[in-house]
């Protein structure tokens, strides 16, 4: 069982492999937190709570004169709203009558096996050999009627628990709620913790930060619209001393794709509170009498050992639990050239296939045919919104293309960025009303374009017709769907004044809906997100594409730090990465190691390149298939850390029987007269011998990882290793 109830103590402990968490409906039925942390049974540790005369602490009218209990201190599962706690809060609510009021009391709740799921918000699920139970507590206002659901399904071998909301109105009228944050983590004797974050921007994004909590509120978020190039919706707490391979960690990694919040606080009496949700940025959501609002998941892991182990838990979900396409565990993925790079908006359906011939000589599967190929779309300024073929440029016809396209054995793939439309467009001059503008103020252009009210049905229809009907018009086996700005303006012209508070939301909400119309209908399509690179690469986004492009700088040296930030929640299969052009001064083979840190493919103009690099391309296209399995399937260790300086940086996968593993290192710096530097592997079985490069050096796993391989000097700058190990034996002592 990975829920029980002990109905004496009225005590629910979640049980996985590792983790224990447990919550009590306590003193004056609030539902009191009590334990996250690693595995510990199911007695009640309620009698960690400590209580004393706090002054300025209020105590609930209930409470009468127990001066000793108040909310100010006690552990929650979610917060009350003006009940004497003063700590950052889960809910603000506006009540029917004005009053902000909330004092939710348990009142029921349920157990069943399986997950739980929301209607309009994409979730984890649960696979047919996964153990999974789910709990859904009820909390009450007793004046209001305001119900909470709390949802958990705890998968028991994965050592993650999920944890949704939701509100039900069950009062008379209409209630607004400003704030509804999906978790509440309330650590009774923890304060000394590190917060690790991924903030970036555009070229840079989830570059790590790492900081203690202090007695501030500290916040993660987006307010763009989106969850951003700047944030990403994870945060991690650790104890101080935690490294990669030591130490515990918590992990929080919210499934919304729109603007979201973190907040971390240290309480006066040292208690540390995290909560996640959706950002109170401009939200202001109405709930009728009857209806529910849901607030999205939180996927919450927690780890004895080290970052590394938290990592491998998030892997390892999300590549089982969060994206059904074949092409995550059954159907391999294509290697790709992109034309962007190669020729941004100035091609025609000959320079296409061109590249294609090209592509196909350095082992490339599948062409895709990036922006431009649709409207009027010569550049930036115009055509977003006119989802039919410029048959200027592709004067043969989409399908025709594709045929030839196939012909040479190649797949085909197209470029979309459906939310967004360009002032100088049919679909503008059609609709104007379709654009999120506030009345009387034009609005703030971002790449000259505008963005589609995704929150007007019509708007979703024309999508899911346009989209779909060009992907139905021929053979495409990929699609990158692209968002190429933050949102401005919230303006909806479907609903009245006072429900623009809602608008961001239900942009996310309308976008869900556009993407179950065209992604969930095309299982036989591989979707790839992108948002000028890596802005919104989110969970929930991860629900929908397998892969995501990480960055517009495919620089290499930039792209290790871009890897190594963006692994500490997301798997190496969701990581799009390209050779390309840039950073002529670093070799390709070296571009082609950071690259199989991801899906492997080119974005560079195939036709210019000789015969000896055609061939080189060739060579690494053949080893990235040959690494395949280990890279996607294994677990991932960082090895060193790029943004502390050093003189290489290095990766491995190691497949999940420990029998292969890629050791890869990029030398990014050659000290003159430097010293000898090692770089010593992880994760390998101590008792097996290693193969190492087909060669006849064979060491043993713990030569490998405890002594370590010779980095060599006499090479050229900004050279790549890869150590490609084969378990061939047991070690005999
Ligand atoms: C964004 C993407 C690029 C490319 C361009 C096309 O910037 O990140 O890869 O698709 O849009 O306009």
């Amino acid at each position: 069982m990975s829920i029980t109830y002990l109905k004496s103590c009225q005590t629910f402990t979640f049980h996985t492999q590792n983790t224990s968490y447990q919550m009590k409906v306590g003193k004056l039925n609030y539902l009191n937190h009590l334990y996250y942390g690693p595995a510990l049974g199911d007695a009640d540790l309620s009698y960690q709570i400590m209580q004393y005369d706090r002054g300025f602490s209020g105590n609930p009218y209930d409470s009468r004169y127990e001066r000793t209990f108040s909310l100010d201190a006690q552990p929650q599962e979610f917060t009350t709203q003006q009940q004497g706690d003063f700590r950052i809060n889960s809910i603000e609510v506006v009540n029917a009558d004005g009053s902000y009021s909330f004092n939710g009391r348990f009142k029921d709740f349920k157990m069943y096996n399986g997950k739980y799921s929301l209607n309009g918000l994409p979730t984890a699920f649960a696979t047919d050999t996964d153990h999974v139970q789910t709990l859904e507590v009820t909390l009450e206002d007793a004046v209001t009627k305001v119900q909470v659901d709390l949802l958990y399904s705890v998968f028991e071998e994965a050592d993650i628990i999920t944890r949704a909301v939701k509100v039900r109105n069950c009062g008379e009228g209409t209630i607004r709620l400003k704030k509804i944050m999906s978790t509440c983590i309330d650590f009774m004797n923890g304060s000394a913790f590190d917060l690790i974050s991924l903030p970036g921007r555009y070229g840079q994004e989830r570059q790590v930060e790492r900081q203690p909590l202090t007695h501030h509120v500290h916040k993660i978020q987006s307010v763009r619209g989106t969850s951003s190039h700047q944030q990403n919706p994870f945060c991690i707490l650790c104890d101080h001393h935690t490294t990669e391979d030591y130490g515990s960690c918590y992990g929080f990694a919210l499934m919304y794709s729109g603007n979201f919040l973190a907040e971390a606080e240290i309480d006066q009496y040292d208690q540390t509170r995290l909560l996640m949700g959706i950002n109170t940025k401009q939200f202001d959501f109405a709930v009728a009498p009857g209806e529910e609002f849901e607030g999205p998941e939180v996927i919450m892991a927690f780890s004895q050992h080290g970052l590394t182990g938290l990592s491998h838990l998030y892997h390892d979900f999300f590549r089982t639990n969060l994206n059904k396409s074949k092409f995550v565990k059954e159907v391999q993925r294509p290697i790709l050239i992109n034309t962007w790079e190669a020729a941004f908006f100035n091609f025609d359906d000959k320079k296409l296939v061109e590249i294609a011939k090209a592509a196909k000589k350095m082992g490339v599967d599948l062409l895709v045919m990036d922006d431009g190929w649709f409207g009027k779309r010569d550049d930036d300024n115009s055509g977003l919104g006119d989802w039919v073929v410029n048959e200027n440029k592709i004067h043969c016809g989409l399908n025709n293309l594709v045929q030839q396209i196939n012909d040479l054995g190649m797949k085909f793939g197209i470029w979309f960025e459906p939310e967004m439309v360009s002032e100088d467009s049919d679909l503008y001059r059609a609709h104007p009303e379709w654009v999120m503008e506030i009345p009387g103020r034009p609005a703030v252009r971002s790449r000259n374009q505008l963005v589609l009210d995704m929150t007007r049905t019509d708007v979703q229809d024309y999508l899911i017709e346009s989209v779909n009907k060009i992907l139905d018009s021929a053979n495409i086996y990929y699609m990158k769907w692209d968002i190429n700005r933050s949102l401005t303006d919230i303006w909806s012209t479907n609903l009245p004044g006072e429900r623009q508070g809602e608008v961001f939301h239900r942009y996310v909400l309308g976008l869900y809906r556009v993407m179950d119309g065209i992604i969930r209908t095309h299982p036989d399509i591989l979707f790839e997100g992108c948002s000028g690179g890596g802005g919104r690469y989110d969970p929930a986004m991860i629900a929908y594409y397998p892969q995501y492009w990480v960055s517009d700088n495919t620089k290499p040296l930039d792209n290790l730090k871009l890897h190594y930030g963006t692994s500490f929640l997301y798997p190496v299969c969701t990581m799009g990465a390209h050779v390309s052009d840039s950073s002529p001064q670093v070799p390709i083979q070296t571009k082609a190691t950071v690259a199989m840190c991801g899906t492997f493919g080119y974005e560079l103009d195939a036709t210019h390149l000789d015969e000896k690099t055609i061939a080189i391309c060739k060579e690494q296209s053949d080893l990235f298939r040959k690494y395949y399995p280990i890279i996607f399937h294994g677990d991932y260790y960082r090895l060193t850390d790029p943004f502390t300086v050093g003189n290489f940086t290095a990766w491995q996968s190691v497949s999940k029987d420990k029998s292969k593993s890629l050791l890869s290192v990029v030398v990014t710096n050659l000290t003159v007269n430097g010293s000898q530097e090692y770089i010593k592997a992880k994760g390998l079985d101590p008792n097996r011998k290693y193969r190492v490069n087909d060669t006849d050096t064979i060491l043993s796993g713990t030569a490998l990882m405890y002594a370590g391989l010779p980095i060599p000097r006499e090479i050229p700058e900004f050279s790549s290793l890869q150590f490609y190990l084969e378990g061939i034996g047991i070690v005999r002592n």
